[in-house]
């Protein structure tokens, strides 16, 4: 008899164990809260999240990694789980720690963070690290086009949403990049929530309705982009992103690479399949979730779980038992 009796309970089983996989990066990186170190919190929680994603058995690649094999030993772009006989059946996509810096400063929102799409359906970035994207809500799906001028896009915004300018609040990562967009923002009358680090949970939060965040625009990292788009396919919502390389050398390995920097990828296009799953769990305390809390008896984590058919999200609250100490 299988235990498996429908096509959600088999999606509920894949957000189960990807949970095991952020949790214990969190976990794993929690030691490094407030440390001024973020590399040694990256790299516990790389090898954290990498011994539990061996152990979940998952037939997949790793597309959106840390890095290069020759960089970085664990949860490399190219890197295969599962038993190589057979062909993979998914695309994988890892920030361990999203926001490192939010984590070595002891910061909020610094998250672990895995995505999962059937294979070959994630966007290939090639040499690009940066994109500018634009995320919110369902509502606002396929109404809006990214590349029109600031000002356009929050009156279409406050015409979609029924709220005045004067009431969005627009995320932005506070980097002179965006010194413009800020600018034009404010001018327009509209809010402006600026975080240092941390794109991942600005799109979510735009994503969710009546999250309090309307609208997330400006310029981040690939991978953060490609995790965002995981999670609001999984979920409903709007999510466009072009590159947008932000230093010369990128600049021309891109074009070198034929991709057009001018093109806005539609969600559908950034993650080809609406059969998606998302974790990711708190490190500290942020927008979407609470990071980990430890007592001397228990660690406490919260997980924001998207996928299956119901395009469901769940916040899983776990008391995770520590080991005794001698
Ligand atoms: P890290 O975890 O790599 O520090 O990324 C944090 C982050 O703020 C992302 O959320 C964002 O997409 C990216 O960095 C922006 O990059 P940069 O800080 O170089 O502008």
């Amino acid at each position: 008899m299988s235990v498996i009796r429908s096509e959600h309970s088999a999606a509920s089983l894949v957000t189960y164990g990807l949970r095991l996989a952020t949790e214990a990066a969190a976990r794993a990186a929690y030691e490094w809260i407030g440390r001024g170190d973020k590399n040694q919190g990256d790299q516990a929680a790389i090898s954290a999240m990498h011994a539990e994603l061996q152990k979940l058995g998952i037939n997949g690649v790793v597309v959106i990694g840390e890095g290069s094999e020759a960089e970085v030993g664990e949860l490399f772009n190219g890197e295969r789980f599962g038993d190589p006989a057979t062909p993979a059946e998914f695309d994988i996509a890892v920030d361990p720690v999203e926001g490192t810096s939010y984590l070595a400063k002891g910061m909020t929102n610094a998250m672990a963070v895995v995505g999962m799409a059937p294979r070959g359906t994630m966007f290939q970035p090639g040499p690009a690290f940066y994109m500018e994207k634009f995320a919110a809500a369902p509502a606002v799906k396929g109404k809006i086009d990214p590349a029109a001028p600031t000002e356009e896009k929050l009156r279409l915004l406050s015409q979609i949403l029924d709220k005045p300018i004067s009431d969005l609040n627009i995320y932005v990562l506070e980097k002179p990049r965006h010194r413009d967009l800020v600018e034009r923002l404010h001018r327009a009358g509209a809010r402006v929530a600026l975080y240092p680090a941390g794109d991942v949970a600005g799109a979510l939060m735009a994503a969710i309705p009546e999250s309090g965040i309307d609208a997330l625009m400006g310029t981040g990292g690939v991978p953060e982009g490609i995790l965002s788009a995981c999670a609001i396919r999984a979920m409903g919502g709007e999510f466009m992103a072009r590159l947008d390389p932000q230093l010369a050398t990128e600049k021309s390995a891109v074009e070198a690479a034929g991709m057009d920097m001018r093109r806005w990828y539609q969600l559908e296009e950034l993650v080809r399949s609406d059969q998606v799953f998302f974790c990711a769990t708190g490190i500290t305390t942020g927008l979407l979730f609470e990071g980990v809390e430890r007592t001397r008896t228990h660690e406490k984590t919260e997980t924001l779980m998207i996928g299956g058919p119901l395009a469901e999200r769940q916040l899983l609250t776990t008391f995770h038992r520590r080991a005794p100490t001698a």
